[in-house]
């Protein structure tokens, strides 16, 4: 059987944090051991909600360099920017004509802008822009314009994924039934939602992350800032309602997440001193590429060279796939 694909996107909206590390880096990484992998920087996802030029570039280079320092290798991955590659958008329109407006309405971040308006008693598509609201054709252009079987994400991609599948599964119906991939999410269970500082889940749009590859300094200063309860040292916890004590878990050994349970439950362990470790634990663990990650910050140009270098090699896919889609089409 041919190799399958592997694809995924991060929009460059903020500083990237732990929960897209352990959510869908790692995850995507660890698949390129065994797909032929694509990784891209939605940079044009990114513009509905980033308008500030310095910002976008900014955070365009953060993402790309938390990629390359969380392991990422430019030769074994096609790693890229989506705004390198126009015919995407050349594709989102196609798909555009095979997308029920109903299902963009029934889209999660839609409904949600929609919903903060009605609450606040305004227009309902105040604020909204047609980004936002075709977000979800672009996503699915992304994915079907390489032919990518699975694509790993956190779970709050879920939707985007099915309404991949809906749009692909709309042009096979008309013109053959294998002129697309039908994608499938890769959502890997451990670490489907990891919990923000205030125990959403973590998001840049919440302000509550923890970020990647910042000074220890920063780090020990967000660490900080988890909310926990008022109870004291002695004072019995349970760990299992803990925000602290969920993201504990997810960097301690197993049997030290374990005792920690139990001195919770027992009493006599602060909320400080396990603040203290989990700055230990999280600093250890971003420690190995945080000298890679100020590398790719301080030279732009060598980024700039491998995005470049990956962009080539995604357009030799995506070019052929939109001729083969433009004949079936007709044009
Ligand atoms: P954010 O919500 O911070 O804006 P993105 O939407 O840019 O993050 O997410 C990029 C990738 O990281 C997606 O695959 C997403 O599912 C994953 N991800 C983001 N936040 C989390 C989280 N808290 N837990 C697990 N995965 C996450
Ligand atoms: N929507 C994704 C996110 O917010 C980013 C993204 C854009 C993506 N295009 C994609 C993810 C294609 C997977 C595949 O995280």
């Amino acid at each position: 059987m041919q190799q399958q694909t592997a694809l995924t996107g991060i929009k460059p909206t903020g500083s990237p944090h732990i929960g897209n590390l352990l959510g869908a880096i790692q995850p995507a990484i660890e698949m390129a051991k065994d797909y032929k992998a694509l990784y891209f920087i939605a940079d044009y996802h990114a513009l509905n909600a980033v308008k500030n030029p310095a910002d976008l570039q900014s955070q365009i280079a953060q993402v790309a360099a938390t990629w390359l320092a969380a392991g990422l290798d430019p030769e074994q991955v096609i790693f890229y920017r989506q705004s390198a590659i126009s015919e995407v958008f050349e594709f989102t329109w196609i798909l555009s004509c095979f997308t029920a407006k109903g299902l963009m309405n029934r889209a999660h971040s839609y409904k949600d802008a929609v919903a903060k308006n009605e609450a606040k008693a305004n227009d309902p598509d105040f604020g909204i822009n047609m980004g936002l609201y075709n977000y979800p054709i672009l996503m699915a252009a992304d994915i079907l314009l390489y032919s990518a079987h699975k694509v790993p994400v956190g779970q709050d991609q879920k939707q985007h994924l099915e309404i991949a599948r809906d749009i692909g599964q709309a042009l096979n119906q008309n013109y053959g039934q294998d002129l697309v991939v039908l994608p499938e999410p890769m959502i890997t269970e451990e670490v489907k939602t990891i919990p923000g500082l205030d125990g959403r889940k973590m998001s840049k749009s919440y302000d509550n992350v923890i970020p990647l590859f910042q000074p220890a300094k920063q780090l020990k200063k967000r660490i900080s800032q988890i909310v926990t309860d008022s109870k004291g040292v002695d004072e019995a916890k349970d760990p299992d309602t803990c925000n602290l004590f969920q993201i504990f878990k997810l960097f301690a050994p197993p049997a030290r997440a374990a005792e920690v349970a139990a001195a919770y439950r027992k009493g006599g362990l602060g909320y400080g001193q396990v603040k203290g470790e989990l700055f230990e634990l999280i600093d250890a663990f971003v420690a190995p590429g945080r000298e890679k990650y100020e590398f790719y910050m301080a030279h732009p140009k060598e980024l700039q060279e491998i995005l470049h270098a990956g962009a080539a090699k995604a357009r030799a896919i995506a070019r052929p796939k939109l001729d083969q889609v433009r004949s079936a089409i007709g044009i």
